[in-house]
């Protein structure tokens, strides 16, 4: 059997290089426990940016998918199967009022583009705006996956650069500014795309009230709030989506990541009946979105959510961690904040030597950008691995 070393120089060689992963091979998972070749085990920190809310490999999903395996894995939307719609349903029982119909994808850019073309043509054929003039407004720094359109609006150079011509109809305005929104809406603007939370921007919350504005702003100018929850949603924060800290429902809403359970990619768009009318046979379609076998995943995986209340566990174990790296004090940490089990700590200068210490020492947490550590674990963490964490951090960080 080869050794990390030799697995990452296979990579190296034959995957093109688009990341630039950690040198951490893993072989095995289980919980909140991942374990590389040579048998050392890791507290995992990230949980493929949130894939994972559930715990790596929970028995009652793998379960569920074995289960699924025994009937049948793919259709294709060419014909009905017995889970998708069931599924939906369910999706949209835990979404809760306002929402009342639902689109599956598989990853989350395929949710988003869902998002952006449904709005676009509710644009036109809703709100009347003239043809190809429909306006969607997002934010700097925003994260809304890797498709040619998504980049297109992004304000990362890494993102973006050498991938033109971009993809017309997007305006960006500050993140957390109601003004520059007010200010950016005109009778051709048909949707504004947000995420509660920007995760991969560094875990940046918006002030108090902020989304609320959002939704007032939103409502007035007939324009559809379009929450991007892929990263934030399905208990990560607290809640089971990062929009109920507001008590707000945004129009439309993108899911993604913990709703395949950290075994199948699941994503889906979810809104009202009156605006996804827009689709009709022919106008969008994915071979594997809604494929039975990621219905059954996505069923179990949303059940664990609500049976091991792990909203709750995020908020209780997310005060307890927040809190405990808050005592953690030192001139290179410039700021800790977090909502749930979505936390980050902000250094005065670049994370990675960290993040490397913090490898060595058994705790997989990965910068983002270039100065802030995320920590978002699976949310069913106990205490005693976020205490047992929290000395880690504190040692490599206070030192
Ligand atoms: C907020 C948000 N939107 C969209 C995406 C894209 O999801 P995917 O990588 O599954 O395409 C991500 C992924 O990190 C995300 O965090």
């Amino acid at each position: 059997m080869p050794n990390s070393k030799e697995y990452i120089e296979f990579d190296v060689q034959y995957g093109a290089h688009n990341y630039h992963p950690i040198p951490v091979v893993i072989t095995k998972a289980k919980g909140v426990w991942v374990y590389d070749p040579e048998g050392k085990k890791y507290l995992d920190c990230l949980s493929a940016y949130s894939a994972v809310n559930q715990g790596h490999l929970h028995p009652k999903i793998v379960e569920a998918l074995e289960e699924q395996l025994k009937c049948v894995a793919l259709t294709s939307r060419a014909f009905h199967n017995d889970r998708m719609g069931l599924f939906l349903k369910h999706l949209l029982d835990i979404c809760g009022e306002g929402f009342d119909m639902a689109l599956p994808m598989n990853t989350g850019a395929e949710a988003v583009e869902t998002a952006i073309k449904m709005t676009r043509k509710w644009g036109y054929e809703e709100k009347g705006v003239e043809k190809d003039k429909a306006e969607i407004i997002v934010c700097e720094n925003n994260f809304h996956g890797r498709t040619t359109t998504i980049i297109g609006f992004s304000t990362d150079p890494d993102a973006y650069t050498g991938f033109g011509p971009y993809t017309p109809g997007f305006k960006v305005i500050p993140y957390d500014n109601i003004e520059a929104l007010e200010k950016a809406i005109t009778p051709n603007t048909v949707g504004f795309m947000v995420e509660p939370i920007q995760g991969e921007a560094g875990v940046l919350i918006p002030k108090g009230g902020y989304l609320k504005k959002v939704r007032e702003i939103c409502t007035v100018n007939n324009v559809l709030m379009i929450l991007d929850e892929i990263q934030t949603g399905f208990c990560r924060t607290g809640k089971m989506f990062c929009h109920q800290h507001d008590g707000i429902i945004p129009d439309v809403m993108t899911l993604g990541k913990a709703l395949g359970g950290g075994l199948l990619p699941v994503s889906a768009v979810v809104s009202r009946k009156e605006i996804m009318k827009v689709f009709t046979p022919g106008t969008h379609g994915s071979t594997f979105g809604g494929f039975p076998l990621a219905c059954a995943v996505g069923d179990a995986a949303l059940d664990i959510l609500v049976d091991e209340k792990l909203d709750e566990k995020a908020t209780t174990m997310g005060e307890l961690f927040l809190q405990k790296l808050k005592e953690i004090k030192h001139p290179r940490i410039k700021e800790v904040r977090g909502k749930g089990l979505l936390i980050a700590i902000e250094l005065t200068e670049k994370a990675r030597p960290f993040t490397q210490q913090l490898i060595d020492k058994g705790i997989l947490a990965k910068e983002t950008h270039d100065y802030a550590i995320r920590f978002a674990p699976p949310l069913v963490i106990k205490e005693e691995e976020i205490l047992w964490a929290v000395n880690i951090i504190k040692e490599i960080l206070g030192s």
